[in-house]
């Protein structure tokens, strides 16, 4: 990681957002820290910050952080379960080493998703019930009956290359959308300083 705010190939949107709350003499190191990591979504931070819960909940879940991999090579996934020991998820990395991860249970009627690597240059996640199909990168659906994205639950990479989860977004909502809500949650004035709407 060459880039110290961690917007190196994100949408200008987020690189915006992270200059906000870097130019905020309010916002604390800690919160920044936690603020870039949760949205980087593949930003290399210190295992300790992680496992010290800097990154504390986030998400519908409210769950703590989850080391999930030593490691996720491209082209690699990871099945594990979180928030919830009931909540399937995967983490894959695609060919361009941007890290993603989904909850697996399908938006149509439950059943297990599952990635198939021979679909496309990264594969894609499938519904064997009734053949719905999602874009690995997105999550959108693809095709089949499925009626939403599969949510996506949100991954950090540590500086040893260790992958955890840290959160979720509901089904449709992107990475800032998920943190902005369950910041306003926890921190409403904090939500206000960075800029997320109300
Ligand atoms: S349960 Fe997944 S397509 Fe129906």
């Amino acid at each position: 990681m060459t880039d110290p705010h961690g917007t190196e190939g994100t949408s200008p949107e987020h690189a915006a957002l992270v200059d906000r709350i870097s130019a905020d003499s309010l916002t604390t190191r800690r919160d920044y820290l936690r603020i870039v990591a949760t949205v980087s979504g593949g930003l290399a931070v210190g295992a300790t910050l992680v496992s010290a819960g800097v990154l504390p909940r986030h998400g519908d879940g409210s769950a703590t952080p989850l080391r999930i991999a030593d490691r996720i090579g491209r082209g690699q996934a990871v099945s594990f379960a979180y928030p919830g020991e009931d909540d399937r998820a995967i983490a894959a990395r695609l060919a361009d080493g941007t890290l993603v991860g989904y909850s697996t249970i399908c938006t149509h009627l439950a059943c297990g998703v599952v990635r198939r690597s021979d679909h496309g240059p990264d594969g894609d996640l499938y519904c064997p019930c009734h053949e719905g199909e999602f874009d690995i990168r997105t999550g959108e659906v693809t095709a089949g009956p499925p009626p939403r994205p599969l949510p996506k639950v949100l991954l950090v990479e540590d500086a040893r290359g260790a992958v955890w989860a840290v959160g979720t977004a509901r089904s449709g909502e992107n990475e800032e959308a998920g943190l902005c809500r369950s910041l306003r949650e926890q921190d409403p004035d904090l939500a206000d300083r960075i800029g997320c709407g109300s």
